[in-house]
């Protein structure tokens, strides 16, 4: 099992990820640039998320404003209720999230919902102290995590940046209900950059400032929660389940939760499945992974049910996607505050209503740091990343054997651009040993090498990265070779 520390190594080695603007020693914390293989790692997770996710279930895809008026916030409930529980340095005013300082400092587990007073009275009992000064901790407060960006020069207008993506959908709810003849149910879905003012930013990308959502919002009746006549296909679907009131996971259907009433109606268990499937896709096998049922307590403001998807790692569970059962509260506040009419005909009751909502909010940022986790793998001669084909951030590797050999360097040149399409790369510094290291721990799934034979029968050397087996191949057979390996990972055929 791979450490953060591993992670994170490889990262900056390999410009996956890095601290961005820190050329400049006042680079605040919280904030980092993907790099070229980051970037299309995180491209692929977010096509896989469109090919399991939107494409099965027809959903719509936007891409809204990230800058919004404070009236939506007003009407989201953000403005009053998002907030932090944080205690100040009476000396030094060094500023701490107080569940999080108490979960570090103590036995016990502590959490933003808890009391002001609860978690004041905590830091006393514990005698916790400024870790900058040792100066007393004042009483705990909360601040808000909204970012403020005002707009306009001789008029502003009072803004922030969005502190989750789903807000713009609610927002255009009405608009794409009318020109896109929506019938519910129906998701609209986007992916995108979010703010949130964290006190402590901190692990890279797993707690940060400005960081990337994948959200599906998923409108419905909810008199027919129950009527999904996909829900089928995913019926056998196997989830790891941890209800509220019990210490371990269990495995159980998608079909078991209904039937046992674990969730509010098919249309969860449904969205469950797929957003099982997903992850699998990505690497992240059942048994490492859970749906946690979260009390009232642990629930965010709008959420009448709540499942958190939570996979292990080393720094332990980590949180990736938020499901959310957000009744009509997102639609209800932002009719109330905009007065605009967000409701919806019930044609076989003749009623008029506001959708129901089931939310799937990923965590693209996370879900990418437990991909890597999961994809690390090393051995006494080799460290390689097992990255689901699909993910590996280019597919495929061309090598002349030997770098210093004109001929070879031409012939894999051309061989480079038969396979065009593939964003093959050709990498000739440094002996075939260092190039397939550094093709492993990028986690390239094949290597093709050109060597004197090449020259002479048109064929070359294949080597996959999963266990280093190699085959030689015909040119002409190359795409079919790599067909095979990146094809079959795509089909979704092959999710259980
Ligand atoms: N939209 C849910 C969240 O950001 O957690």
């Amino acid at each position: 099992m791979a450490t953060y520390e591993d992670v994170i190594n490889l990262a900056l080695r390999r410009s996956f990820f890095y601290p961005s603007s820190d050329i400049y020693a006042n680079a605040p914390a919280g904030f980092y640039s993907y790099g070229p293989y980051g970037t299309a790692i995180r491209r692929a997770l977010i096509e896989q998320w469109r090919r399991l996710l939107l494409e099965r279930t027809n959903m719509l895809e936007i891409d809204s404003a990230i800058t919004m008026p404070e009236d939506v916030f007003k009407s989201s409930g953000h403005l009053a209720s998002f907030a932090d529980p944080i205690t100040e340095c009476v000396k030094c005013e060094s500023t701490y999230r107080a569940d999080q300082l108490l979960t570090d400092h103590t036995e016990k587990e502590y959490k933003e919902a808890q009391s002001d007073e609860e978690l004041t009275a905590a830091l006393v009992e514990n005698k916790l102290k400024c870790g900058k000064c040792g100066g007393a901790l004042g009483p705990v407060k909360r601040s808000s995590l909204m970012v403020k960006a005002d707009v306009g020069v001789a008029k502003k207008t009072n803004c922030y940046l969005r502190p989750e993506t789903c807000q713009g959908i609610f927002c255009d709810f009405a608009k794409l209900y009318k020109t896109m003849r929506v019938k519910l149910p129906q998701g609209i879905a986007q992916v995108g950059k979010a703010f949130r003012n964290e006190i402590s930013p901190r692990q890279t990308l797993l707690r940060q400032v400005e960081f990337y959502q994948m959200e599906a919002e998923v409108f419905f009746n909810p008199r027919e929660i129950n009527d999904v006549s996909e829900f089928d296909a995913v019926r056998d679907t196997k989830l790891n389940i941890q209800l509220a009131d019990q210490d371990k996971p269990k495995i159980m259907t998608a079909g078991e939760l209904v039937e046992k009433k674990i969730v509010s109606g098919t249309l969860v268990a449904h969205y469950l499945a797929l957003t099982q499937q997903l992850m699998a896709s990505y690497g992240l096998a059942l048994e490492h992974c859970r749906f946690r049922q979260l009390d009232e307590d642990e629930r965010a403001f709008y959420a009448k049910e709540g499942w958190d998807f939570e996979v292990q790692s080393s720094v332990g569970w980590l949180e990736l996607i938020a499901n959310n059962y957000r009744t009509d509260y997102d639609l209800k506040g932002h009719q109330e505050g905009s007065g605009t009419d967000l409701t919806v005909l019930d044609e076989e009751t003749n009623n008029k209503y506001i959708p129901h909502v089931w939310e799937i909010s990923i965590g693209l940022d996370r879900t990418f740091y437990a991909v890597l986790e999961h994809a690390y793998n090393k051995d006494d001669k080799r460290m390689w990343l097992s990255l689901p084909a699909v993910l590996a951030p280019r597919k495929v590797a061309v090598f002349p054997l030997l770098s210093n050999k004109p001929p070879l360097v031409e012939k894999a040149k051309e061989v480079q651009k038969v396979l065009l399409g593939l964003n093959p790369v050709l990498d000739t510094r440094g002996s075939i040993g260092k190039r397939y290291a550094r093709s492993d721990e990028i986690g390239i799934p094949v290597c093709v090498t050109i060597d004197f034979d090449t020259l002479e029968d048109e064929t070359v050397t294949v080597r996959e990265r999963d266990t280093t087996e190699q085959k030689r191949v015909p040119i002409q057979e190359l795409w079919k070779v790599l067909e095979d390996v990146l094809v079959r990972a795509k089909r979704l055929s092959t999710l259980q």
